[in-house]
């Protein structure tokens, strides 16, 4: 079969991807960038024409994965160079923004190093790639914003989708990378946001959820012209037909204002659960990481949304043993977690990162003490999120239907706090959402029953 004059010859796409949600929808873009060059998706390397890693600098784990990859992916190179087959090996995300040098030095097969503000140049990489041989290195901050320049087709995402709203990072906590790999705050304009989710909801997404570093300082360019914060964009986001949940993360307690707490109680769509991080409820600690509030500022957040939104769920980051962590601040953290009650937390050990202020500090914590603190803390929230679930059941909510479940006649679906949620019931599609009654917790989910096969009460 000959193929039609102009149709781009076809290619396998390999994207692999670590860490935050950013970078999920980042690599979504990515292989929309590609798609008119003839790439096409496959989870197979030893097939891939071209492979995108995807990377997260955020802890010394993450980043070295990379290299290991690395490592296993020159040999699947050679065997395809054997059968006369070229692959392209570029490295994005924010290890590349970072260590771009490292990686060229250290992985002389790597074809092409990006940083996350210039994806949208791959086409161009790839047509300079093609002309000489080398290494493309793209990890400047272009002046050009990536939005701009992205295409506006995209591959559907299902009824969860997500949209990045605004990227980087003004606050400089001590341990973090990313204001220096996302580089500087930016927020997108309320009309391009506002189109996006149009699109998402016309392909068949449900549910938005909003991504950004710090998503709650939101400050767009409105289409009147004026500046929109994260509450006037959800209520805007909350009129497109078709979207019948929102949520957005990671928020920064630093930006939680009444404003938007407000939104909560205003906006049905939006879901009732958030994710907010605060790191340690030790406001030495606090002050130490930079992080500009003190643990009353967060208790006070939690308490006004739980007002404004009584069925409000809290999700939570930790980092156990910044420099200088003491029993004592350590207990601070316990105390705040007790008190709040968390439906959903991670929590990581301080890891020090090249570059930031933390990674100088005096009073590094010892690894055992590191590791005690964390099982102690772990522990305890996951006896929070057991109690949480458990407190769920007998609740009739609403679920959102994402596909099959593992059993013939069982869907899969989310319930507004974002639980995983398994039912029987053929009657319904993926998009659908559907009242039901949460009958029992399991570990690392909960299954329901229509609410209408329910007996009616006496
Ligand atoms: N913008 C978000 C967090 C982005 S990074 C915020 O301000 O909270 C995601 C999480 O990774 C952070 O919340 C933090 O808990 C963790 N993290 C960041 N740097 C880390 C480091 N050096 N060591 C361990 N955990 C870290
Ligand atoms: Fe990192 Fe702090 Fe910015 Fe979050 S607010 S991305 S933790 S510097
Ligand atoms: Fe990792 Fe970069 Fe996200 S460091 S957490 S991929 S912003």
């Amino acid at each position: 079969m000959t193929e039609p004059a102009g149709t781009p010859p076809r290619k396998k796409l390999l994207i692999r991807t670590w860490g935050c949600q950013m970078n999920v929808y980042d690599s979504a873009r990515m292989a929309d960038v590609l798609a008119p060059l003839g790439y096409a998706p496959t989870e197979d390397a030893a097939e891939a024409d071209m492979v995108v890693l995807n990377t997260c600098h955020i802890r010394e784990k993450a980043s070295e994965k990379v290299f290991s990859d690395l490592g296993r992916l020159r040999d699947t190179k050679q065997r395809r160079a054997a059968a006369g087959k070229d692959t392209v090996i570029a490295v994005a995300g924010c290890v590349a923004q970072a260590e771009g040098a490292e990686i060229t030095a250290r992985a002389p097969w790597v074809d092409m190093v990006l940083g996350p503000q210039t994806y949208h140049r791959l086409p161009e990489m790839v047509a300079r790639l093609s002309r000489a041989a080398g290494q493309v290195i793209e990890t400047d901050f272009p002046a050009e914003a990536k939005f701009d320049h992205l295409p506006e087709a995209s591959a559907p995402q299902g009824p969860i989708a997500f949209l990045t709203v605004q990227e980087g990072c003004d606050k400089f906590c001590s341990f973090c990378v990313v204001p220096y790999t996302r580089g500087a705050e930016f927020s997108r304009p309320a009309a391009a946001v506002i189109a996006e989710a149009r699109r998402l909801a016309g392909q068949g997404a449900r549910e938005i959820a909003l991504l950004g570093q710090n998503v709650n300082a939101y400050h767009g360019e409105g289409p009147d012209g004026r500046v929109w914060g994260l509450r006037r964009l959800l209520r805007a986001l909350a009129e497109i037909p078709g979207v019948a949940r929102l949520r957005y993360s990671t928020s920064h307690p630093r930006d939680m204002d009444d404003d938007l707490i407000a939104a909560h109680g205003e906006i049905p769509a939006l879901l009732p659960f958030m994710h907010l991080p605060v790191q340690t409820g030790s406001d030495r600690m606090l002050r130490a990481m930079n992080r500009g509030h003190d643990a009353a500022l967060f208790r006070r957040i939690v308490d006004r949304l739980r007002a404004v939104r009584p069925d409000m769920a809290l999700s939570s980051d930790f980092i156990i043993g910044h420099p200088g962590e003491s029993l004592r601040d350590f207990e601070d953290t316990m105390a705040l977690v007790r008190d709040t009650g968390f439906a959903l937390a991670y929590s990581f050990k301080y890891s020090a990162r090249p570059g930031t202020p933390a990674a100088g500090l005096p009073g590094q914590v010892p690894e055992a003490e590191k590791d005690a603190r964390l099982q102690a803390l772990q522990a305890l929230l996951r006896e929070q999120q057991q109690a949480f679930n458990a407190d769920c059941v007998g609740r009739d909510c609403d679920v959102l239907i994402t596909g099959p479940g593992r059993y013939p006649g069982q869907l899969a679906g989310r319930s507004p706090w974002l639980q995983p949620v398994h039912l029987f019931g053929n009657e319904f599609l993926p998009g659908d959402i559907v009242r039901v009654r949460l009958s029992a917790a399991l570990t690392n989910s909960l299954s329901a029953t229509l609410a209408h096969q329910e007996p009616a009460p006496a």
